[in-house]
């Protein structure tokens, strides 16, 4: 039967009524595909009292970030930040009433203090910076496999019926980072440190850095590489991808075993949705996983998993797109502009353009003859942008570039969590050092808070802390030494790579406080959308001896040794 509610309302509010109308449209696909499976429709609250939220096992509260308002009453509320907390805190209310397993669905607003949070908890950076709509389904009760494949192919359905085409779909399992933790927290003596590793390791998973992952695990006297091959969880995941990727046909399956989630009551396998936008390029567009430590926070010990999905409004994907768009075909690889890499100008430009000219990848002109800042690629499929180093952050975090190389120093200053550190390389490696006047050396250590010069001011304060030194900390843009040549302060913390500019000054290095890697670092999602080209450039920059050894003693490294001969670029 045609739905006349789409023709009158798209004739009498021509924008409103067409956004409208598509999102009735998705609405009533999602509902049919739902039910059709034996799905219950839930209609829950936007908001509820915050003391419904109050773990029944420790005493926090679940929905630590949720807006809350009072009502006359003085009551606190808390509005809706996810539907899954929502629909688990429904579940355990009405227990006695439902029969397990229950599988519940649901279509709604949500909101978020800090804007549109993603799957994992970054900032997507588009639609309502307040509100968002979700459509979700949740399967209680059930452990078994089959839960989580009605899930996949309810979820996967309901995206094709969206119109989203390219959806890949990332495999994880939190699992595999809880073994990780074990293994790594095993030996620490102190509880001091077991707090430091778990922070360290935190900051590697999410940024996908698996240099450091090694280096972790190298530290807890851990091989990297038969960490990987002998961990169940790890092999477990891989089956379970493999079996996806059998039964559906035209999506893509990527297992990234560094998957995770803020969320700790994740308890197994988790996923992500992403498909492309106008331009070809991967967005996130839901997610969702096995979740059985939730519901005991209700005071009912029930497994669970589930799901949730934007619309392609919601998602930012695609305003204009159709419902009656639908792709079956294998999602493309090439995005329809060429891909951006930033390089910084200056000392790593010229690594930079090498070692991408290693991978295969030349340019159209030479830099060193032009003043031009975006440079083509001979291929046309790569655009590199010559930026200065402190902006590379900005232009990636902001998907104006996919990729971008930059010094470790400047990621860690920077502490961005929204950006894959997936590559480290072997040159352009520097020191972060204090340093000085020969004669300032023994007073430093004398003066309680020293005056210390620095580009890298929140670095400095950390690691200075660590040496029990309280700074006062003064800013700086460059020329660094200077301000310790005419005294403007006790000592700089500053990067020395020959030690030159620190010699030709007069000054020595007092201590060395950390070192600095080149790293790739690429948006989310990048590594999901071409993990191919990824792994084809790992193997040449391996070949080549630009990889420090340990991106080989992971699964990247293993899926590369089976696939050198993956597509040229
Ligand atoms: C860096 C650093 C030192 C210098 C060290 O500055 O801040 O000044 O390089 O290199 P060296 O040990 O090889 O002499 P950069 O060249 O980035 O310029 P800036 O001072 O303007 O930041």
């Amino acid at each position: 039967m045609q739905d006349t509610s789409r023709i009158i309302s798209a004739n009498s509010l021509p924008r409103l009524g067409n956004r409208l109308v598509r999102l009735r449209g998705w609405e009533s696909d999602f509902r049919k595909l739902a039910v059709e499976r034996g799905f219950s429709e839930l209609n829950l609250p936007l908001s509820l009292p915050a003391t419904e939220f109050i773990s029944r096992l420790d005493g926090a509260t679940i929905l630590p970030n949720a807006p809350r308002f009072l009502d006359s009453n003085g009551t606190e509320w808390s509005l809706r930040t996810d539907l899954t907390v929502f629909s688990a805190q429904f579940v355990c209310r009405h227990a006695s009433e439902l029969t397990f397993p229950f599988r519940l669905f649901y279509a709604g607003k949500v909101f978020s203090p800090q804007g549109l949070l993603g799957a994992e908890g970054f900032r997507l950076g588009h639609a309502s910076e307040f509100e968002s709509l979700e459509f979700g389904a949740e399967i209680i009760g059930d452990q078994s496999p089959e839960a989580e494949n009605g899930l996949m192919e309810l979820a996967l359905s309901t995206l094709k019926s969206f119109g989203y085409s390219g959806i890949t779909v990332v495999v994880g399992d939190v699992r595999v980072i809880g073994r990780i933790e074990k293994v790594i927290l095993e030996k620490a003596a102190t509880s001091k440190l077991r707090a430091q590793l778990k922070t360290q390791l935190r900051e590697a998973v999410v940024s996908k850095d698996f240099a450091r992952l090694a280096e972790l695990l190298q530290h807890a006297e851990v091989d990297a590489e038969g960490f990987w091959k002998d961990n169940p969880e790890y092999a477990e995941l891989s089956r379970v991808t493999g079996g996806f990727r059998n039964s559906y046909n035209g999506v893509r399956f990527i297992v990234d075993p560094l998957m995770t989630r803020q969320r700790t009551f994740y308890s197994g396998l988790v996923f992500d949705f992403w498909a492309t936008d106008a331009q070809g390029m991967l967005k996130n567009v839901g997610g969702g996983g096995r979740y059985d430590k939730l519901l005991e926070h209700f005071g009912e010990a029930r497994s669970a998993v589930g799901f949730m999905l934007r619309d392609p409004q919601t998602a930012g994907v695609d305003d204009d797109l159709s419902v009656s768009v639908q792709s079956e075909a294998p999602p493309s690889q090439s995005p329809n502009r060429p891909v951006r890499i930033a390089l910084p100008k200056g000392r790593l430009q010229k690594w930079g353009i090498q070692a991408f000219a290693d991978a295969g990848i030349r340019l159209l002109e030479n830099p060193d003859t032009t003043r031009k800042l975006v440079l083509k690629s001979e291929c046309g499929k790569y655009e590199f942008l010559l930026v200065k180093n402190s902006d590379v952050v900005s232009y990636v975090e902001r998907g104006i570039a996919q990729i971008a190389l930059a010094g470790s120093d400047l990621l860690d200053e920077a502490d961005v969590q929204t950006l894959l550190r997936p590559v480290t390389f072997t040159f352009g490696r520097c020191r972060i050092c204090l340093a000085g006047r020969p004669e300032d050396e023994h007073r430093l250590l004398g003066r309680t808070r020293p005056r210390i010069a620095t580009k890298y001011p929140h670095m400095a304060l950390r690691l200075l802390r660590g040496m029990g030194i309280e700074p006062e900390l003064i800013p700086l843009q460059g020329s660094v030494e200077l301000a310790s040549v005419i005294s403007f302060c006790d000592a700089i913390v500053d990067l020395v790579e020959t030690g030159s500019t620190l010699r030709e000054n007069g000054l020595i290095v007092f201590r060395e406080l950390a070192q600095t890697r080149v790293q790739l670092i690429t948006s989310r999602g990048y590594d999901a959308q071409f993990p191919e080209t990824l792994r084809h450039w790992l193997h040449h920059w391996q070949m080549q001896g630009h990889l420090i050894g340990s991106h080989f003693g992971t699964p990247r490294g293993e899926v590369l040794k089976n696939d050198s001969d993956s597509q040229e670029q």
